[in-house]
């Protein structure tokens, strides 16, 4: 499968927290691009900086200096209520904490973005009931979150991140608490929603998630210290690998 035009763009891309003696360099001067049609991995030890990547490619955080580009534009020539607009339309976020609102069921919490963004109420309860669906939790729509399971909860947040048309998704460890089976599942899921055309960039600690990704790229004190190449040979002869089964 050839890769479609790049949708992110981090160019030297570097976050500073504090100063002086106590100066974090959580992400120093990376350059990544993702394009339509990829799932990338991003790999590294506690405290690397695979947060704070995801965090200024998402527009929650911005760049100490680089930038970061969506489908060309810069994410410095918004203020935070565009960059807010943004993120609602074209980006489905899992957090490593999921984030979910605890007074809303799961139904009301995948619909929440759709209602915000101007979407008729049934009309987004339909798509969230389907984006419910497809992490296969539709019996649990109507329950709260405290009601459910942690990786039940990591499911309506993975639901959440991926109803209606978003076309970037990014997930920080987004099967963290799930079972290896539950797990899977989810990755197929983000895997099909990437084929059919949307990109993702997934943060993982897990080797056997990591193959469900075109690439992986590693980060070591908020630096690419190493990437896999999209099309390694390794990667197209193992038949039987993750990436090659149907993603349905
Ligand atoms: N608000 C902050 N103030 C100071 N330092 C911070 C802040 N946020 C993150 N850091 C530091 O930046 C570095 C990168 O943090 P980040 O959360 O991106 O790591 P991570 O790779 O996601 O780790 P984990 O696997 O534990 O989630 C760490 O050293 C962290 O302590
Ligand atoms: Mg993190």
């Amino acid at each position: 499968m050839s890769a479609g035009p790049v949708i992110l763009q981090l160019v030297g891309a570097t976050r500073v927290h504090g100063d002086g003696a106590r100066e974090v360099r959580a992400l120093d001067e990376v350059d990544l691009s993702v394009r339509m049609g990829e799932l990338v991995a991003v790999m590294g030890p506690s405290g690397s900086g695979k947060s704070t990547l995801l965090n200024m490619a998402g527009g929650l955080d911005t760049p100490t200096s680089g930038e970061v580009l969506l489908a060309g534009d810069s994410l410095s020539d918004l203020d935070a209520k565009g960059r807010a607009a943004l993120r609602r339309r074209r980006i489905g976020y899992v957090f490593q904490d999921f984030n979910l609102i605890p007074a809303l069921t799961a139904a009301e919490n995948v619909s929440l973005p759709r209602e915000l963004d101007g979407v008729r109420a049934r009309k987004a309860r339909r798509e969230a009931l389907a984006a419910l669906d497809e992490v296969d939790l539709r019996q649990l729509a109507n329950r709260f979150p405290d009601e459910m399971s942690g990786g039940q909860q990591q499911r309506v947040a993975i639901a959440r991140a991926l109803v209606g048309p978003r076309r970037l998704v990014l997930a920080d460890e987004p099967t963290g608490a799930l079972d290896s089976t539950t797990g899977e599942a989810v990755m197929k899921v983000l895997r099909a929603r990437v084929d059919a055309g949307a990109a993702g960039l997934l943060v993982t600690h897990e080797p056997r998630f990591a193959a469900w990704a075109d690439r992986t790229v590693f980060l070591r004190d908020g630096v690419i210290v190493d990437a896999t190449e999209p099309d390694e040979p390794e990667h197209l002869l193992t038949t039987a690998g993750p990436r090659h089964r149907d993603g349905r």
